[in-house]
């Protein structure tokens, strides 16, 4: 048996939760958050589709740290061990807690609102990477012709398309946790994308560097690269903002 100690929340109340959880070879949190649904409390909330690290629908805090609930084992996070000043403020808010069993933290991805339990609100998210205009500008020459690019082109491009917008990384910046007009990792990681795709037209380019050239783009992030270590498809957020960092400075100079 492993126990699950779950974050709820219902409207302004929050407590916490321990379910017994009859663990099976290779169950994953996300299994362990079903078995808990269906046979203890079909209240419990959660977010989930396609249950395959694709759709970045199930992100919260595992033990502390942003991840895919889909794809991190009950194995993995049981036995890891959370600070114990941590541990010590879960414990006084939750008393019926075995200690002698092995236990996992599960709480919400922070920096969002929640909206029950371990379901997030992702309008903010969503509403800051919508902000940069995510997409090619096709001018209207080009029509329906296709556009190709060269695959090393390709390949430098791709590590930064991988996103799939789970948002863990904008539950580990703490720019994002002080600053709720910073643009945040996954929407300066797709700007980068757009400066490197030699498809965006050059003014639309300019448009964007002048965009994040302020406080509130790349130069609100902390350089600690917080969003890199959890992304679950390794984008490197830091890595472009740092690019476009130098660009804006050499621009300048
Ligand atoms: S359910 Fe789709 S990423 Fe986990």
């Amino acid at each position: 048996m492993v126990q699950l100690t779950i974050r709820r929340q219902d409207g302004n109340t929050i407590w916490y939760e321990t379910f017994d959880v009859e663990e099976k070879p290779g169950m994953t949190v996300l299994e362990a958050l079903f078995q808990i649904q269906e046979k203890q409390d079909g209240s419990l909330c959660f977010r989930y589709s396609c249950r395959g690290a694709v759709c970045g629908s199930c992100a919260m805090l595992i033990n502390r740290k942003p991840v895919l609930a889909c794809r991190t084992q009950l194995s993995a996070v049981k036995s890891e061990v959370i600070l114990e000043s941590e541990k010590e403020e879960i414990l006084l808010k939750h008393s019926s807690k075995d200690e002698s069993k092995e236990d996992v933290l599960v709480e919400p991805l922070p920096n969002l609102r929640v909206i029950r339990d371990l379901i997030v609100d992702m309008d903010h998210f969503y509403r800051l990477v919508n902000s940069i205009e995510p997409w090619i500008h096709v001018s209207e020459k080009t029509g329906y012709e296709e556009n190709i690019i060269e695959p090393s082109m390709q390949i430098q491009i791709e590590k930064y398309t991988n996103c799939i917008l789970c948002a863990t990384c904008h539950g580990n910046c703490p720019a994002a946790a002080r600053d709720d007009k910073y643009l945040g990792p996954a929407a300066l990681a797709k700007v980068w994308r757009f400066c490197l795709d030699p498809r965006s037209r050059r003014e639309d380019v300019d448009k964007l560097t002048s965009q994040v050239n302020s406080k509130e783009g790349v130069w609100g992030c902390d350089v600690v690269y917080k969003c890199v270590a959890v992304c679950p498809k390794k984008v490197p957020p830091t890595t472009a903002i740092l690019k476009m960092r130098e660009n804006t400075k050499s621009k300048s100079d």
